[in-house]
């Protein structure tokens, strides 16, 4: 081609990027690789074969791990640990050193990753590689810091990572670098189809001085994956698809391992008609086409306003006709290889019986590898599997709405949570709108954007816990464990005939539902006897209806959560105020149901008054931050209530212990349907009184007793129910976390550990992370360059 025809076409030459660098470092490793460690590499006994998608050639061999090689690696980052723990300096220097080693090799990290996973190289130079590096930099100050900025938080011990093949180092060092720097010791298992970054990720680990064992690489599948979910780590991190998340929560479920899931989503990118069409065009070709779609927060499902949605649509496909298809390592190319075949044959198969009207980019894709065009499918309902079903490839779906409502109902509408886009020029619409979308991550006027100081993550199938921020280090600590197994408490048995104490008045309770007081749907109760053998009154028997009526109650009681603090606070003093009025009745009734002294039952009421009071100055103080992200705009955090929380409540402590689990949740804006002490159950059924005096709103709180073990698998399986806590005395972890994989709610359960619930350890911080959902909210802004003179 002459440079005048060049200037005629405006064609673009190739500009490939070399990869002889890498290829040699594949070289001087023989193409053979082995798992990492304790800081050496440690041959595996099967292999499997690596190739680049882009023209199938073998890249490596790559050891599958099995439950040896697990344990060897758990068991070298449990050796070091404890080490690794005790200095927050020495892990924030070594946590510099790899950050400034990933710098200076980041052309070798890029090239890697573009030849194993099949994307551009533009992305993994200018975005993967670099995001990477500032992860493991602030989570190297974080390491410094970390006394002052998690305070009284000690580190998990080992954790169990496990990435995809999406990006396969960044995904790695948002779990490696906030998980070391808190002290915590790693086993990664990077994906099958791209472990060669996290590889040269632990050659590297080692030349920054990191002790052999922090960090281990264990190569392999799902079934390595498998392998390394059941070792015997403290914690697991995983981020892929929802049904492998889903496997991942029943397998740990009861296992007392702290657990973050960051799974799928069908994100929408809502445009109104005043937004800036062509931006928006540009930046939708950034959310769905970037890494050829296979992004978990893509921007798959197109939301237009009616108006403008020809205009915008043509202005788009004309778009799409620009895109280039084609080697990941040329740097003119803007969509690359799909990560392996099976990935493009899934991908065709969804698109090809998916129905709808098929726009594909044009050009033609390169004759061999591994490829998909970027697609737009339009004509298609809001049920159509297309728009509801995660695709993981270039292909974007789209409708229209008419009203910013329809917007965020359309938005709304699937089962996943995790990113939003909303474009519009009109910043009182973007900024109203944003909050009303259920997403975990919501981005104005943008797409992907990402930063280690802004958390990330999903809500509902999206999965649970935050990467990224403060919120991302709480992910990778805990507080120190009570050292206690809780006791059972058994409910006070019937005495024997004869020895019956006549009541002085038979008082049969009843349920609390949307502020009535209900009789159970059965039509049970049981006797509440005292120690003495008097028959204090009757105790209903809740069921699956009951429940089922008070979730109904409390999703309708959803005006509390649009509540200010300021206004939740109020009631919240109010119901502390009055119970307080009570408090000598309360005490007698408790002490006459536990059979402990009247000082004890003293004691309790003075910390149910206090929790009331503390929960109320907390209810407008538990505010977001403006994150510093690297970008010219900001990134909040802001905390929104998580919505209907079921709660079984200790049975030690009948009324402080469920005061001090519905006093938070209420007081940060959500709706709760909390199950009394089993054993003693009446303290609550007289507290809801002092709620009818108080102007709690109905459905705001609601009251059931009856038997925890009946009750905690139908609420943990509720899908009106956003989280389920647990604090009974019966071992109820395993059912309610292994049920919760149903929907992927979040979980708080005791694990069979006792706590002091009239001291600290009733109230915390804990409690306010566990009420609340992080959702972040970046507005990029800036005309121009404006300074203050
Ligand atoms: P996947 O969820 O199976 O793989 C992710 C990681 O989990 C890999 O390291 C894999 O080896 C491991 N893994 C697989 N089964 C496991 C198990 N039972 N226990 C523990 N670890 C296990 O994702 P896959 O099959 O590669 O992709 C399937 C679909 O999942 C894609 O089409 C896409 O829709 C979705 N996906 C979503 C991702 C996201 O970031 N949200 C990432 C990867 C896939």
């Amino acid at each position: 081609m002459t440079v005048a025809q060049i200037f005629d076409s405006m064609e673009y030459g190739p500009a490939p990027e070399s990869a002889a660098e890498a290829q040699a470092w594949l070289e001087a490793h023989g193409r053979m690789f082995g798992h990492w460690i304790g800081g050496a590499a440690r041959a595996g006994a099967d292999h499997f074969d690596s190739r680049s998608p882009a023209d199938g050639t073998l890249l490596a061999r790559i050891a599958k791990g099995d439950s040896d090689a697990v344990e060897a690696a758990v068991t070298a980052a449990r050796g070091a640990q404890e080490a690794w723990a005790a200095h927050p300096a020495k892990r924030a220097r070594a946590l510099y050193a790899l950050a400034r080693l990933i710098q200076k090799n980041a052309r070798l990290f890029a090239v890697l990753e573009s030849l194993d996973s099949g994307k551009p190289i533009r992305e993994s130079r200018d975005i993967d590689i670099p995001q990477v590096i500032r992860h493991f930099y602030y989570h190297a100050g974080m390491a410094q810091i970390m006394e002052e900025a998690v305070p009284g938080r000690v580190p998990h011990g080992v954790c169990g990572q496990i990435v995809p093949w999406n990006f396969p180092l960044l995904m790695a060092a948002w779990k490696i670098a906030p998980a070391l720097a808190m002290g915590n010791t790693v086993v990664l298992k990077p994906a099958e189809w791209t472990p060669l970054s996290a590889l040269l990720l632990a050659e590297l680990s080692a030349q920054a001085g990191l002790p052999a064992g922090v960090l281990n690489v264990v190569t392999g599948d799902g079934e390595t994956g498998a392998a390394l979910v059941a070792a015997p780590v403290d914690k697991i991190a995983f981020t892929g698809s929802t049904e492998v998340g889903r496997a991942i929560r029943r397998a740990t479920a009861g296992s007392g391992k702290a657990l973050t899931l960051e799974l799928g989503g069908k994100s929408p990118y809502l445009v109104f008609d005043d937004a800036d069409l062509d931006s928006a065009v540009e930046g939708l070709v950034d959310a769905i086409f970037f890494n050829g779609g296979q992004v978990c927060c893509a921007g798959s499902r197109l939301l237009v306003q009616e108006g403008i949605s020809e205009d915008f649509h043509a202005r788009l496909i004309r778009r799409m006709q620009s895109l280039r298809v084609g080697d990941p390592l040329d740097k003119c190319i803007d969509v690359g290889a799909i990560v392996d075949p099976v990935q493009r044959d899934r991908i065709a198969a969804m698109v090809d019986a998916g129905g709808g009207t098929v726009h594909r980019a044009g050009g033609d894709l390169p004759g061999e590898g591994c490829f998909y065009p970027p697609t737009l499918v339009t004509g298609l309902s809001g049920s159509d599997p297309l728009m509801q079903e995660e695709i993981f490839g270039p292909v974007l779906v789209s409708t229209t709405f008419r009203t910013p409502a329809e917007a965020v109902q359309l938005a709304n509408d699937t089962r996943y949570g995790l990113a939003a886009s909303v474009w519009s020029e009109n910043i009182n619409l973007a900024l109203g709108v944003a909050p009303a979308i259920t997403a975990g991550v919501v981005w104005i006027n943008g797409a992907n954007m990402f930063d280690a100081a802004a958390p990330f993550g999903g809500l509902r199938e999206s999965g649970f816990g935050r990467e990224g921020g403060p919120e991302g280090l709480a992910a990778y600590t805990r507080a120190p464990h009570p050292a206690r197994q809780a006791r059972p408490i058994a409910a006070v048995e019937a005495p024997r005939a004869g020895q019956v104490r006549a009541p002085a008045l038979d008082r049969t309770a009843k349920l609390y539902i949307g502020g009535k007081q209900v009789r159970p749907d059965g039509g049970y109760s049981r006797p509440v006897w005292s120690k003495k053998g008097a028959l204090l009154g009757h105790a209903p028997q809740a069921n699956r209806k009951d429940l089922r009526n008070a979730v109904e109650a409390a999703r309708a009681a959803s005006g509390w959560s649009a509540m200010a603090g300021h206004q939740r606070a109020q009631i919240l003093y109010y119901i502390g105020e009055n119970l307080s009025a009570r408090a000598e009745e309360f005490a007698a009734r408790i002490a006459e149901m536990t059979g402990g002294s009247a000082r004890e039952a003293e004691a309790e009421m003075s910390v149910a008054v206090d929790r009331c009071f503390t929960w109320a100055a907390w209810a407008d103080k538990h505010d977001g931050a403006a994150r510093d992200v690297p970008v010219r705009g900001m990134a909040l955090a802001l905390k929104a209530p998580v919505g209907v929380i079921g709660q079984f409540a200790p049975d030690e402590v009948p009324l402080a212990g469920l005061i001090s689990i519905v006093a938070p949740a209420i007081a940060l804006g959500n709706r709760v349907i909390c199950v009394a002490s089993e054993p003693y159950p009446l303290a609550a059924t007289d507290f809801y009184q002092v709620l009818d005096t108080s102007d709690v709103p109905a459905g705001v709180v609601n009251i059931l007793t009856g038997p925890h073990e009946e009750l905690a698998p139908q609420m943990a399986g509720h899908m009106g129910i956003d989280a389920v806590w647990s604090f009974s005395g019966r071992a109820l972890s395993q059912v309610i976390e292994q049920e919760s994989a149903a929907d992927l709610k979040r979980s708080w359960v005791s694990d069979g550990m006792a706590r002091d619930w009239l001291g600290p350890e009733g109230q915390g911080a804990r409690f306010r992370d566990e009420a609340t959902e992080t959702r972040t909210v970046w507005i990029p802004y800036g005309e121009g360059t404006i300074t203050a003179s």
